[in-house]
Formats: C-alpha cells, structure tokens, sequence
C-alpha cells in the first residue's frame, strides 16, 4: 500500500514538472533554500553543521542556486534610469556574495543611525528591472537597505512590481526609519546626494532567510507519536468551554480529545484541527503536527477527566483533567508571572507554586514568554519546564516584544495558542483578548502592536462590563525608572483611572516593583482610588541597581517571583512570594 502510494505521488511530481521548465518553479529565496537545507539534511551529517560557511555553500549550491540568490531576494522595477545605493553594514564580516559581481561599488561613503555605521555602495541601472541578492548566509540582524534616485534630475522616477511588496517605500531623510521592527532607529547622517532619493524599508527577520553559518539548532524535547505540550486555554466561556492543545509528530495525521465527567462512563469526544509546524533550522525536528480542539457545552462546576490522542493512530496521552467555572463564582484565585524566558528556574518555581497553591484557576504570564519567538526549540523547552501544569491548569498569557522575532511576526505563539478572537479589528486575532472569570475583567493587551490601534476598544470593554475587578496586562509596564512609557501614562492611564482599574500588570524590565495608588500619574491615599502598577519577573533578573520611582511601595532589584492573586467578593489579597516560596509583598484591597 505504501509503495502504491509512493509511486502515485512520483508519477503525479513527474508530470507536474514536465509541466513547468524547471527554472520557473524555484523563483523565491525560500524555496531555494528549503530545497538547500532538505539536500543538506540528507547529505551532511550534523556534527558538521556548524562547520558551514560561505566557501561550503558554493560548492554546495547549484548555478541556478545561485542564480537565485543573488537576484530574487529584492527586485522592482523603474521607469527610468537610476542610481541604486546599498547600505551594508561595516561590521557585517562577509560582502553578500553577489555584490561585486553584479556591478556593484564600494564609495567609501559613510550612513549612519543611532547605533549602526554602513558603508554606500552603488550601481546605475537603466530603465527596466533591477534585481538584489541576499544579505548573507551569516546573520547579520543590521540588514542592508536600499534607496534609489532617478539619474536624470528631471526624471520622475516610478516603482512598481516590487518584491517584496509589503514594506514602505520612505523619503531618505534625517530621523527617517529603515527596520519596522525598530522604527525608532532614526537616520542622522549620510551623504547629501541621497537626500529625498526613495527609501526601500525592511524588516531585521530577513537577515534570516538564507542563514546557514552557525543557524542549526537541536530540540532537547523533540515531538514523537505520542502527544505532549498538553495546553489548556480559554478562547470561550470558562463556565462551559475549554481549548486544549497538543503536538506530535508528523506521523499522526488528526486528533481527538475523549472526554468524561469525572466519575461518570459517558465519554464524548471532540476533534482537533491540525497544523504543521515548520523549523527549517531544527534540524533533529523540523516538522511537527500541532493539534486544537475547542470543547463546548461543558456542565459547569465540573471535573472532567481527558485523554488526547488519534483514531488512525493508537497513541493517547495520560488521563488528565480540567475542571469548568462555577456560574457568578465570587471566590477564586489565580497565579502570575512577569517574563518567564522559558528559564529551567522558572519552570522549577512553578512546579512549587502549583504545589504550594492547588486552590488557584488558572496562570498568566504576561510576555516574554520565550526568548526568540520563532524558534520551535524555544517553545519546546518552554513546555519542557512547564512539565504538564498547562495540561490541567489553564494559561492565558500576552506577548512579549522577545515572543516576535525581528518583523517576522508572531506565527508560532497564534499557532500554539487558542485564544478569545474578540480584539480591536486592526490587531492580529488573538494578540489581544478580552475575558471575563468570575467577577473579574481581564484586558490582555498586545503592547507591541502600535496603541492608537487599541485605545478605543480598551474604553469600549472598561465602559461596558459588570464586573467588580477590573485587571488589565501588557509587557511595556507604563511606569518603570528605566524607560518610562509616557505615551501609555499620557492615553491609556486616563482610560485607566476614569474607568478605575484595579491593577495593571506588567514585566519587560526584569525586576520587581509595586506601586502606590496612583491616579493622573500621582499617588492617591486608597487604593479604592487608584490604580496599582505591578511590574515582576519570573526569570532571573538582570543584576543592576533600580534608579528612583518616588511612587514605588515595594521592590526587588534581584530575585524571581509569582503573584498570586485571591478574590473573595469585593476583597483582593495581593502576594508575591520569591522563587523560595517565601512572601515577599503583599497588601489587601477591600472595595
Ligand atoms: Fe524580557
Ligand atoms: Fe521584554
């Protein structure tokens, strides 16, 4: 049967190529290096990944490999002859390999920004299509960028057909940008003959596109048949709905949640939906299925024991269970962390802080939950210290600048995590979220996505909502000695206090700090006044001084903690133990 298959799947790739001239098929950078690293894989053994370089690359790669690479990574086309200037960073160790031999010249002209210096180099092109190649198979995060000017002063120059297309073209000026995913890296010196001349923005990510030299990494926890990273969310209604998560391997090909009151021998099941999940550089674990499955009409106050596995497959997880909200539930508890890194001394203070609190509903983490959003095995060791607490305990985290990577966006967090879709229409489904659990309002905001976007459905959900505590978390804590956020205390703390939040929580800076009650940026006497800023970090903290914050009641520059958090009616007990166990703050709002 297999071999049928596999003879099938022949004839019709036969036939699709002699379809198309071999050249057509292969046009982008990425599929020549997805094809580069699957050859690659096959042929090199692992050991010597880390021994690639450039010289190894061009005997590897193919001409028309090559080809590609010097011509497909940036192209456009102009109306008229033009100068094409090329910003290389001077610390980048390698000239791309195609620079000098597409014509391109090294001025000894200088650019500058803030932090980095680049070298101008140039090439004229006549009217028609001008085509760049990769920055380097190295990673060098300070890309190159571009402008172009018209030759001729009285030509008016047209771009069009432009690749990629979905990054601005800006005005070459001082204070102008090049990263999106660091605009406030502003221009402040270059030579005046690119003055006005079209800027090409980019973003830092595609410094990865064609990183070998030094870019293979290994999962400790690689996926197998057997499901792991067992999540629990709430994308619904906690009093009758959960989400539950998983992976395997690419070997089960669909997933099922079988599920029963606990207790009782009725098993209901629920099918997932499946994905796949690539790390082209994780070379023991490329691909791995993950699986979502969305449970409705739960009964509410209930155990209910799961299994998660697969009808064609006869692996199935342990028996694990969750438990639903009891309906206008007053009394509960719940446990947060500020950024978590997905660090082994986290994952150990965790274990203990589930121990010493069973009573609690569910964690939060408010971002920075990894360190380099889109790798895999970032994510795989975050679940490996996690162990399985998110198997039985919801997580309902936020994002963190660290859970992006470099204008790539933030595709492996939305992949593993199912989260309420109810955002502000221009922020990516999921980033920020909105839900309700018992009598408390949670506002899990995206703060690396621009505010303006945010503000008005931040008023809209503060205005509209019954409930009595009203918590809001997002990453850039609006109140820190570092690097205080003025344009959050400037528009969302007016929001905060005309609506009364209770708390706001954050993380970014990595050390511990709670506030006063503040009102209009001022301490107030109560905290039935004003809202409370905590900033904490489950990670171990930058070793550093803290400079003044006169409206801090309580830090910890060094040290690791988790707050819990009890609500009973209108009483909140605040705690923040160390990574001991011991509490190191605390204090009461009573409503
Ligand atoms: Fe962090
Ligand atoms: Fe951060």
């Amino acid at each position: 049967m297999k071999n049928g298959f596999l003879i099938v799947i022949s004839v019709f790739l036969f036939i699709s190529c002699s379809e198309k001239p071999k050249a057509e098929q292969n046009l982008t950078v990425k599929n020549v290096m997805d094809d580069v690293i699957t050859r690659l894989y096959k042929q090199v053994s692992p050991e010597k990944y880390n021994t690639i370089d450039d010289a190894f690359m061009f005997q590897f790669l193919s001409d028309e490999e090559k080809s590609i690479l010097a011509t497909k990574y940036q192209y456009f086309k102009v109306n008229v002859p033009v100068r094409v200037s090329l910003m290389r960073d001077v610390k980048q160790a390698t000239i791309p390999f195609w620079l000098k031999e597409a014509g391109f010249k090294n001025t000894g002209k200088k650019v500058k920004n803030e932090v980095f210096e680049y070298e101008v180099w140039q090439k004229d092109f006549e009217a028609g299509w001008v085509n760049l190649g990769i920055p380097g198979f190295d990673m060098d995060r300070t890309i190159f960028f571009i402008t172009v000017g018209a030759k001729n002063k009285e030509d008016k120059l047209k771009i069009t057909d432009r690749y990629p297309a979905k990054h601005s073209l800006g005005v070459m000026k001082k204070g102008a940008f090049t990263y999106h995913d660091w605009d406030g890296l502003k221009i402040i010196e270059f030579p005046k003959e690119l003055e006005g001349q079209v800027l090409f923005t980019t973003v830092r990510g595609r410094a990865r596109e064609a990183h070998v030299e030094g870019a293979f990494r290994k999962t400790n926890f690689p996926s197998s048949e057997k499901p792991d990273q067992i999540l629990l969310t709430w994308s619904k209604n906690p009093v009758n709905s959960v989400d539950i998560q998983w992976r395997t391997n690419p070997s089960v090909k669909d997933g099922i949640v079988k599920y029963w009151l606990k207790g009782k021998k009725d098993t209901l099941f629920a099918d997932a939906e499946i994905s796949v999940m690539e790390d082209r550089m994780l070379y023991n674990d490329r691909y791995v299925n993950r699986f979502a499955a969305h449970l409705k009409n739960l009964n509410d106050d209930s155990i209910y024991a799961y299994m998660v596995g697969s009808k064609n497959s006869n692996s199935w997880s342990d028996i694990q269970i969750f438990k639903t909200e009891k309906k206008d539930q007053k009394k509960f508890s719940f446990i947060w962390f500020g950024d978590t890194h997905k660090a082994k001394g986290w994952g150990e203070m965790l274990q203990m802080a589930n121990k010493q609190h069973p009573e609690v509903t569910f964690y939060s983490i408010a971002g920075d939950m990894v360190s380099t959003g889109l790798y895999r095995s970032d994510w795989d060791e975050f679940f490996g210290v996690t162990k399985d607490v998110f198997s039985y305990k919801p997580l309902m985290a936020v994002l963190g600048n660290h859970d992006r990577q470099d204008g790539l966006g933030t595709w492996m967090y939305y992949q593993i995590f199912s989260l309420p879709k109810n955002g502000p229409k221009k922020v990516h489904e999921e980033s920020t979220y909105a839900f309700e659990y018992g009598n408390a309002l949670f506002l899990m905001i995206d703060s690396t996505h621009p505010m303006e976007d945010q503000t008005e459905w931040i008023e809209e959900r503060l205005k509209n909502t019954k409930a009595t505590w009203k918590f809001v978390m997002f990453h850039f804590p609006p109140y820190n000695f570092e690097e205080p956020y003025f344009e959050y205390q400037k528009t969302w703390v007016p929001i905060f206090d005309k609506y009364h939040v209770d708390m706001v929580m954050s993380g970014h800076i990595h050390y511990y700090m709670r506030s006063k009650p503040m009102r209009n940026g001022k301490v107030v006497k109560s905290y039935n006044d004003g809202t409370v800023y905590v900033i904490s970090i489950g990670t171990k903290s930058r070793d550093r001084e803290i400079g003044e914050e006169p409206y801090a009641e309580k830090r910890y520059a060094d040290g690791q903690f988790y707050q819990l958090m009890s609500i009973d009616g209108n009483k909140l007990t605040f705690t923040a133990f160390n990574k001991e166990g011991k509490p190191v703050d605390e204090f009461l709002i009573h409503k």
